[in-house]
Formats: structure tokens, sequence, C-alpha cells
């Protein structure tokens, strides 16, 4: 089995990528490679940020490694939260305030398309290369179910009138954002 170091230490993430990525690979968080520490987050955008942590990986271990980067794009919003998405509310990784707050900015907007990104940064042997999925959708005007994470109460995928967090994981995986971004990533490891 080959490992790959997945720059993440949250559970979730980890177990959505899992599932897409299957069997083939044994994914080693961060914290397993020793690094306990927040990678600095300084880019602008999403690819900036998912290079930027895998570098960080990669210098300190020298081992095989991929880091994602994901945001909220509101249209009406003009692309916000977007790279900003994990500290919309507040400096802390805070999911209810996050949510309350797009609820607030959202008021009384008619435009309510959405789109998830998540972008991809692999290094192998030292030679990066970056994917990205995306799924689109609109944001809801109250939250509903409590799976999954972050802003999956108030996100209505395309063709579905249910929230992401109001779906399996599978059934989440398939469609989202992620799902699509490790399916990529799958067919460059595969190569
Ligand atoms: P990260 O780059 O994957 O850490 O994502 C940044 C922020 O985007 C997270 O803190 C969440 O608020 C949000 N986010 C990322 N992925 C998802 C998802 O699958 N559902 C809902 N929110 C997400």
């Amino acid at each position: 089995m080959k490992r790959i170091v997945f720059a993440t230490n949250n559970a979730h993430k980890l177990a959505e990528v899992k599932a897409v990525l299957g069997n083939d690979f044994e994914l080693v968080t961060l914290k397993e490679v020793g690094i306990t520490e927040d990678i600095p987050e300084t880019g602008e955008t999403l690819d900036e940020n998912a290079s930027i942590k895998a570098r960080y990986v990669y210098e300190r271990t020298g081992l095989d490694c991929f880091a994602d980067d994901t945001g909220l794009e509101v249209v009406a919003l003009g692309g916000a939260p977007g790279v900003h998405s994990a500290r919309y509310a507040t400096d802390g990784h805070d999911f209810a305030a996050n949510n309350a707050k797009l609820l607030r900015e959202m008021e009384g907007k008619t435009d309510r398309r959405a789109r998830f990104r998540t972008v991809i940064s692999l290094i192998r042997s030292g030679v990066e290369e970056q994917v990205e999925g995306i799924v689109e959708g609109h944001i809801a005007t109250t939250m509903s179910g409590s799976e999954g994470f972050g802003y999956d109460p108030l996100f209505i995928p395309e063709g579905y009138d249910i929230s992401f967090a109001e779906m399996s994981a599978d059934q989440k995986n398939a469609i989202s954002h992620r799902g699509r971004a490790v399916e990529a990533l799958k067919g460059v490891i595969k190569r």
C-alpha cells in the first residue's frame, strides 16, 4: 500500500478523503508525521494556500503528500467568504458563528447561488501538481441537518432540495467539491 501524507488533522475530512481514495493508499495525518503546529495559510487564493501547505509538509518530511484548501464562493457576496471561509466570523474555526454571519449577509438577497471549490496540491518526489473540484448550489434561508461540518447545513447542491448536512457521507462524497477533487487526485496518483 502506498503511504501518502494528507496535510490535515480534521477527522471529518480524513474520513471523506479515505472513502474516495479507497484502500490503495495509506493516508498519514500531520500528527502522525510530528507536525502539530497550525500551518500558516498566508495565501490570497485557494490555489496558493493548498500549495503553501503541501510544500510545508514536503520540506519538513520529504514524504509524498497532498494538501487541500476549500472555500465557499457566494455570487451575491462577490465570491466571499472564499479563501476566508474558515475565519469568516471569528479568528477560530467557529462553524456556528460562520453560518450565522452568512445568513445575516444573505438577508434579503434573491440571488443565492454559491459553489464550493476545493484545490488539492500534490507533491511527489518534489514535483507539484494541482487538481480542483467544484459543486454548484445555493444558500438556504435556514439551517437544516446535522451531518458533515462547516457550511453544510446551509448549502443545497444543484439538483437537490436537501442540504449537505442532511446527506449521508456517501451521498455527499459522490457529488461534493472535495469528492470531485479527490477523484481527480486519484487519477493523477494512479498515472
Ligand atoms: P478547509 O480549507 O478545507 O479547511 O476549509 C475552509 C473552511 O471551508 C472550513 O473551515 C469550513 O468552514 C468550510 N468547508 C470546507 N469544506 C466544507 C464542506 O465540505 N462543507 C462545509 N463547509 C466546508
